[in-house]
């Protein structure tokens, strides 16, 4: 399900160390990728559901510890009810094999956003998951951004600060009441699709980040591609503010 199969490849690339912990993944190009074979948008969300799989299983390959992806954003609701409907089942389709695969692919999942919007199913089968996951913390986590937006994140964390009675708050205090509190910031986010943006996603914590976009479509993504987001990660001087 994953896609993780040790030795299964080569990976080219140096593996992933500490410089390099988090890796988040803006999947754009499902429909356009579709519309090139003629097909409906639907039929680009099934094709990019199994290259989150692909993705996801090289990521860890190559000892990439975190993964978020951004599955679904507050604003995709928009959509036309067919394309929802399809990726809502692509969705529940995906945690179910993850439940079944749990401990075969000793990942912890985490889901990121306001889940309340979502079905009754989804949402037991989201609690499942994260529940039969939460023991391999130590292992590798993937956070699935779902009903996500980085304002909704951090509006989210200032009303809880407020019900907790802070009168005033610290940046510190924000980071441990976003829906990512268990993770460090995502060091590199890479966007498909030939789009140079962060479209809601995880704002705050996307401060130091490294960006890198690629012109390749979510479901024509390929391990080489990771390669050389990483290469090219690697090539980097992080300087966070400083010289
Ligand atoms: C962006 O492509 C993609 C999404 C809004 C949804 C991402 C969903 C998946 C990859 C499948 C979900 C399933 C799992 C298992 C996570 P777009 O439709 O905006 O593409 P376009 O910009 O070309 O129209």
């Amino acid at each position: 399900m994953f896609g993780f199969k040790p030795k299964r490849r080569k990976p080219q690339t140096v593996i992933a160390d500490d410089r390099l912990r988090h890796v988040a993944f803006i999947m754009d190009g499902n429909g356009r990728w579709a519309k090139k074979q003629g097909m409906p948008r639907e039929y680009g969300h099934k094709a990019g559901a199994e290259t989150f799989r692909r993705i996801t299983g090289y990521c860890k390959d190559i000892g990439i510890k975190i993964i978020t992806v951004y599955a679904f954003s507050t604003e995709n609701w928009k959509r036309p009810k067919n394309e929802v409907d399809t990726i809502m089942s692509l969705l529940l389709m995906y945690i179910e094999e993850a439940i079944r695969d749990a401990d075969i692919n000793r990942i912890r999942f985490i889901f990121i956003g306001n889940r309340s919007f979502f079905s009754r199913t989804i949402q037991t089968q989201m609690n499942k998951l994260e529940a039969v996951t939460v023991k391999y913390n130590n292992d590798y986590i993937l956070n699935m951004a779902i009903n996500y937006g980085g304002r909704d994140d951090i509006v989210h964390a200032v009303n809880s600060l407020i019900a907790s009675g802070a009168k005033s708050v610290t940046e510190d205090d924000i980071s441990a009441n976003l829906y990512t509190s268990h993770t460090p910031p995502p060091d590199l986010i890479i966007r498909t699709a030939n789009e140079r943006r962060l479209s809601n996603f995880l704002l705050w914590q996307a401060a130091y980040s490294e960006l890198y976009f690629t012109d390749t479509l979510w479901p024509d993504l390929t391990d080489r591609d990771i390669d050389k987001a990483v290469a090219d990660f690697y090539a980097r001087k992080r300087r966070y503010g400083g010289i």
